[in-house]
Parts: structure tokens; sequence; C-alpha cells
């Protein structure tokens, strides 16, 4: 279907127009027709997009030190369990489990949650000769699991709907999506969901035209399974940030990427369910809703301090290896990119839990 005449259809079946976040569902997750279940989504050159792990194991070598170490804080002795959410075309994990080496793999069970059933297919290819389990949704791994894991994930948060809200005449408004005639258009209407304004998100200092990107749908995903990690750690690799580097004024970090081009404004809602849309992460929410969710913020560091602490070895190979350089580089994806970590140490962390 032409990418009009599918937005006339996705706008249809809402009564005519749709919020930011509403439009993404669809075209990114709709079951027939969304970009990663059809079959469009492919990470690496032949897709739209390429990830650090596409291009690099240097994240993956660094993931797989963390997880060594953390292991032996959570589950020192005997099985342990390893959750990698979202793990598009399997090259995180395959570099993952291959830097951990027979020896570090001993005892490790490594589950997969993806919600793509033809992401899990590349999946399965690629990672055919390891153990791992894949799982509909993080509660069915942690049930595996026994509650007690290190969950991780890299992209995953960006790939979830947003809410986008434009500040005008003094208040916060939500961005929704319509069509007029042949004409896609924007228009401002009151927030479709009162938590936006609640204080439950680090809404930033308003300036008139500005908009801002809200990934509440994520906060309700984790909710639905952060109560059943008794013990362990959550580790968040994505693109975004956690202050003034998040203002890009008035068409937000809203973006598409087709066929490794960048589309702003309104290209961002022609061809749903053939780009990738995606906003940049604010770890201020995510570090707020973690809380509310009884999750310890241990860090927030740039993917450079990250790769330079878990793997110092890069700063050398970044010298001779361009790919290497560039997964550093502080203006670059070094910088682009922010990892969280959080932890339950005990389920005396939970809210209410004594
Ligand atoms: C942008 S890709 C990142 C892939 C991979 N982590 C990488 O770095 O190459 C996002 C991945 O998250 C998956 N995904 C999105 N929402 C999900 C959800 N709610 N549960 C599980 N997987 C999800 C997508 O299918 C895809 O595999």
């Amino acid at each position: 279907m032409a990418g009009r005449d599918a937005l006339r259809d996705l706008l249809a079946r809402e009564g005519g127009s749709a919020t930011v976040a509403r439009f993404m569902e669809i075209a990114l997750h709709d079951p027939e027709r969304g970009y990663y279940r059809t079959g469009a989504a492919a990470v690496g050159p032949r897709g739209d997009f390429s990830t650090v792990p596409s291009i690099h194991p240097a994240l993956a070598r660094a993931i797989a030190s963390w997880l060594l170490a953390r292991r032996r804080e959570v589950a020192p002795r005997g099985p342990w369990h390893a959750i990698e959410v979202g793990g598009g075309g399997g090259h995180l994990a395959e570099a993952a489990l291959r830097s951990l080496g027979i020896l570090g793999r001993s005892g490790l069970r490594y589950h997969v949650v993806e919600a793509s059933p033809l992401l899990r297919e590349a999946q399965r290819r690629r990672l055919g000769r390891f153990r791992v389990l894949w799982h509909d949704s993080p509660l069915s791994a942690l049930e595996a699991a026994g509650g007690v894991a290190l969950v991780f994930s890299n992209e995953l948060v960006d790939s979830f709907p947003c809410h986008q809200l434009a500040w005008k005449d003094g208040r916060w408004l939500e961005v929704r999506v319509a069509l007029e005639g042949e004409r896609v258009v924007e228009a401002l209407g009151p927030v479709s969901d009162p938590r936006l304004l609640s204080g439950l998100c680090a809404l930033p200092e308003g300036a008139e035209g500005r908009r801002i990107e809200v990934h509440l749908p994520y906060f309700d995903w984790l909710r639905a399974w952060a109560g059943s990690l008794r013990r362990g750690a959550i580790l968040t690799i994505d693109y975004g940030g956690a202050g003034p580097e998040l203002d890009r004024g008035r068409h937000g970090t809203l973006r598409a990427y087709f066929r490794h081009r960048t589309l702003r404004g309104l290209p961002v809602f022609g061809r749903p369910g053939m780009q990738d849309l995606t906003a940049d992460v604010n770890f201020a929410d995510l570090e707020r809703w973690g809380e509310r969710l009884g999750l310890r913020r241990r860090s927030l560091v740039s993917q450079r301090e990250f790769l330079l602490e878990w793997s110092p070895a890069l700063a050398r190979e970044a010298e001779r290896d361009p790919a290497v350089a560039f997964v550093l580089h502080e203006p670059g994806a070094g910088g682009a990119y922010r990892v969280l970590e959080q932890s339950r140490s005990a389920l005396a962390d939970l809210p209410g839990v004594g």
C-alpha cells in the first residue's frame, strides 16, 4: 500500500487524527502492518538504520565484562540469567556470547525477549550454535530466571511509541497527526494522558514552539514486569540525554529513518509501516520511573565512559580501527548514546515491600 493510502487508512481507523504515540504504535508495532512486524525492519547496511552492535562488537564486549562483574554480585554460584530485550538482528547476543567464552558462559542461561517474529527468526539463524531461550515478554523470561537476572537492552526504548508535546501560550499541548484532503497536517490538542503533566514525567522548561517527546508507553511496559525482578540489574543503552541536549526546537527529536536517510517534520508521517520512527530517550524520565518502581540508579554515563570502563583495551584499538574510534567518539556515537544502570538489591527496594 502506498504511503498516503496507508496513512489515510491508519487515520480513518483512529477517527481522523491520532496522537504521535498512537500513530507510532500502529506504524511500528501493528501485527499486520507494523514496521517491526512485516519484515521492513532489517538492522544493518541493507535496512533503514544501523546500530552500534551491527557495526562492531565493542559494545558487546563491554556488556560481557559487565555481565561477569554483576554476576559475581547477584548470583555468585550456580546458574545465572542474562535477559536481552529487543535483540534486533542478533549481533549483540552473538558478540557478547562469543566474548564471554566457554568459561564465562558456564552456568549462563541467555534469554532474548523479542517482539518481532521476523527478527526472532533472524536471531535464531545467527545464534544457532549457542544455547539461547526466546520469550515474548520480560515477565516470562523473569519467571524462567526465578526473578534473579541481569536485564539489558540497546536501542529498545527509542523504538517505543512516544508522546510529542509542544509548548504554546504558556502550556504543553499534545501533537496530533491528521490528513486535510491530500495534505498531512499536525494539530495541537489537550494531552491525551493526564500522567504526562502529573509530575510522573521530567518535563523541561517550556519555550514557545519547543517540542519534547515522552516515552510514557515504556513506563507502562516496565511497570508490568519490574516488580518480578527480585534481585538484579537493568542496563539501558540508547541515544538521548537528561538535560538541555534534548532541546531540538520546533521539530523536537522525533524522526524517521528510511534507507539510512533521516527525515524530520511532516515526512516522519509518510510511509507508515515502511520506515523506522524514533525519538531521543529522556533518561531523566527513565530514572524517575525506575525510582517509582523501586529500582535504584547506579550510574548514568556516556557510551564512551561505559566502553572504557568495561573494555579499557578499546582506547588503544581506536588508534588503528576507525569503527572503534567511531563508537568511542565523544561528539559522535560515544557521546550521543547513554548507558543507565539501575539495580534491585533485594525485595526491600520495592515500594511498599518491607
Ligand atoms: C532498534 S532495534 C535494536 C536492535 C538491537 N538491540 C541492536 O542494537 O542492534 C529495536 C529492537 O527492539 C525490539 N522491540 C521493540 N519493542 C519491543 C518490545 N516491547 N519487546 C521486545 N522487543 C521489542 C524490536 O523488534 C527490535 O528487535
